[in-house]
C-alpha cells in the first residue's frame, strides 16, 4: 500500500526554520505517521527535539514537495556559506536538494530536464561534498532508503562519489561519473509508480523493474548530445554481469565498461539497503555479506573489495 508521505532527514531542519509544511513523525516502519508539527511553526529547540532522531515524513503531495524544495534550496545557500555548520547538516540539506530536484525532474518525465538536473549536481556535488570530509557510513545516516526513483538515483550519485574516492578520477571524470548515476535508471521515467513517493512501497529489485528500463534509457539518452558515451554505457550496462547472467544483453564481463562495473556495485548495494516490506530491514552487513558471495563472478571484485572496505573500515582523512 502506498501512503501519501514521503521520508526526510530531521537533520536538514534547523532552529529558526519556519516549516512551510505539515511534518508527521512514524514511530515504527508499521505505525501511522503522527502530526507533530504544523505549517508555518518556527522551529525553536523544544520543537527540533520533537522531530530529531525520528523518522520524519511530508505529505507527498505536489505543493508541499515545491514548498520542501523551496526550503531546502535557500538552505544550501546558506550551508554553502556557512564555515561553522556541521558537515553532517550540511550533507543532509545538500540530499534533501538533490533529492528534490531529482524527484521534479522524474516526475516531469522530461528527459532533458533529467539530463540538466544532472549535469548541474554533477559540478554541483565535486564541489560540495569534499570539504565535508565525510565517510560512507556518515551519509547512510542521512539518505533515504525507501526505494523511491529520487532516493535512489540521490543515493547512487553519493554512493559513487565514495566509491570513486578509491580510484584515478580528475575532476572532470568524477564529474561525469556521478552525472551518469544520477542518470542510469531514467528509462523507470515512464512508469507510473515510480513517480509516486511512499513510505512503505519498494520497486527496486531487479525483479520487480522491467528489464527493459537499461535499454529504454540508453534510447532516451542516446539522443541527448550532451551525454558522452560512458554515461550511455553506465546506463546500458548496470545490469550486465560479468558471467554474462545480466541484460539486457547478457554480455561477459570484458565488454561491459568499467564505470557501469562500478555503478553496478553501489547500485546492487542500494537494492539490498532500500526498504522491503515483505523481508524487513537489509544492514549494510547484510547486504555486503550476499554481495560477498557475488563479488568475483557477477560483480567485480576490485571494485567490491573498495566497496567494502569504506563500511569496514572507514578511513577519515
Ligand atoms: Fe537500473
Amino acid at each position: 500500500m502506498t501512503l501519501p508521505f514521503f521520508p526526510i532527514t530531521p537533520l536538514a531542519f534547523d532552529v529558526g526554520i519556519k516549516i512551510p509544511v505539515d511534518l508527521y513523525v512514524q514511530h515504527a516502519i508499521d505505525a501511522s505517521p503522527v502530526h507533530v508539527l504544523s505549517f508555518d511553526d518556527v522551529l525553536d529547540a523544544g520543537k527540533l527535539a520533537r522531530i530529531e532522531n525520528k523518522r520524519l515524513l511530508a505529505p507527498a503531495d505536489t505543493v508541499a514537495k515545491q514548498e520542501l524544495r523551496r526550503l531546502f534550496r535557500q538552505q544550501l545557500e546558506t550551508a554553502i556559506e556557512d564555515g561553522s555548520m556541521a558537515p553532517l547538516r550540511k550533507a543532509a540539506i545538500i540530499v534533501e536538494t538533490l533529492r528534490g530536484d531529482i524527484d521534479e525532474a522524474f516526475t516531469s518525465r522530461t528527459t532533458r530536464l533529467m539530463v540538466e538536473t544532472a549535469r548541474r549536481w554533477g559540478k554541483l556535488l565535486i564541489e560540495l561534498l569534499p570539504p565535508l570530509c565525510l565517510e560512507l557510513n556518515d551519509y547512510y545516516g542521512v539518505l533515504q532508503h525507501d526505494g523511491h526513483l529520487g532516493s535512489q538515483a540521490t543515493n547512487l550519485s553519493i554512493y559513487s562519489f565514495i566509491l570513486a574516492s578509491s580510484f584515478q578520477f580528475d575532476d572532470k571524470e568524477l564529474e561525469e561519473f556521478l552525472m551518469g548515476a544520477i542518470l542510469c535508471d531514467v528509462g523507470r521515467i515512464e512508469l507510473p509508480e515510480d513517480t509516486t513517493a511512499g513510505v512503505q512501497q519498494n520497486h527496486s529489485t531487479d525483479a520487480s523493474i522491467p528489464r527493459s528500463h537499461a535499454a529504454d534509457g540508453f534510447n532516451r539518452l542516446v539522443r541527448d548530445a550532451i551525454v558522452t558515451r560512458p554515461q550511455l554505457m553506465m546506463a546500458y550496462q548496470h545490469h550486465e554481469r560479468l558471467d554474462g547472467s545480466g541484460y539486457p544483453v547478457g554480455i561477459p564481463g570484458e565488454l561491459i565498461h568499467p564505470w557501469a562495473k562500478m555503478l553496478a556495485i553501489v547500485d546492487t548495494f542500494e537494492n539490498l539497503t532500500c526498504a522491503r516490506p515483505q523481508r524487513g530491514t537489509v544492514t549494510r552487513r547484510q547486504a555486503l555479506t550476499t554481495m560477498r558471495q557475488e563479488a568475483g563472478i557477477t560483480i567485480d571484485l576490485e571494485h567490491f573489495r573498495c566497496w567494502e572496505s569504506q563500511i569496514l573500515e572507514p578511513t577519515k582523512t
